[in-house]
């Protein structure tokens, strides 16, 4: 167990794949989508925790552009989610200074589900504290590709030359452009795996995978997660610092 320390470094942006949702209902005989109702419960408590220790950003990985593929009742429980969270949040976003941003091909949600986002998008655009990055029908290889087609164009428009592009630039072209890469990625569920989430912007995270499935990851799950990323030391691909 690594015991949180505020007066360590605090992750300035976390990312988590909130997964085993659809497990934790089988366990308890409830259809998939109380899952997702329960997994909902833990997405404001790691809000509130963000915010309580001075997280900068916590990017969700709500929404795949592989979900696509779920049948058609589940995908509309989690729009339905979403849009609940949406009207009933907003006020407590307000209220703590969060300001709320999406990545992904969201132009592929529900009109209804779009609408909304925008809303809360724009009332929020000027809170200071936690910034919420909800990632829908979002895919890092159509992200990736994305960037490249906005950078060719601009190389064919005459805007910039090829041997123009360095990291920096290709991270402008991003859907996470001017946010900072994640110092740490949260798995639940115990699956070793990435999931086309961001794969450029994680290249240097510290990776915590927990068992635990979404719904029962709570305010002293995502403590332990970041006690276990102060206890790591970062290189960067340097070597060790006195
Ligand atoms: C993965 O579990 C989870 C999802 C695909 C959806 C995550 C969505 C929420 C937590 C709800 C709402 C979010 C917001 C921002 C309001 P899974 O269904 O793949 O679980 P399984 O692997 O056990 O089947």
């Amino acid at each position: 167990m690594a015991a949180f320390d505020p007066d360590k470094e605090i992750p300035r942006h976390i990312a988590i794949i909130m997964d085993g949702n659809g497990r934790w209902a089988k366990q308890r005989d409830l259809p998939r989508r109380e899952g997702h109702r329960a997994g909902a419960q833990s997405v404001e408590t790691c809000l509130e925790t963000c915010g309580e220790i001075g997280v900068e950003y916590l990017t969700l990985y709500a929404f795949s552009s592989e979900n696509w593929k779920r049948p058609e009742a589940e995908v509309s429980a989690l729009m339905g989610l979403l849009a609940h969270f949406l009207k009933e949040k907003t006020p407590s976003l307000m209220k703590n200074n969060i300001r709320l941003q999406v990545i992904g091909q969201w132009e592929k949600l529900p009109e209804s589900n779009q609408r909304a986002l925008r809303k809360t998008m724009e009332k929020t655009a000027k809170n200071d504290g936690l910034t919420l990055v909800v990632a829908l029908s979002y895919g890092s290889r159509e992200e990736v590709v994305g960037a490249t087609r906005a950078l060719m164009q601009k190389a064919i428009d005459g805007e910039i030359k090829p041997e123009d592009v360095d990291a920096t630039i290709f991270s402008e072209h991003l859907d996470t452009a001017g946010m900072p890469d994640p110092d740490l990625l949260i798995r639940t569920s115990g699956e070793y795996r990435i999931s086309n989430f961001l794969l450029w912007q994680i290249s240097y995270s510290e990776i915590y995978i927990t068992k635990d499935y979404w719904p029962d990851f709570r305010r002293e799950h995502l403590l332990e997660a970041v006690g276990e990323y102060q206890c790591r030391q970062r290189r960067f691909g340097g070597i060790e610092s006195d």
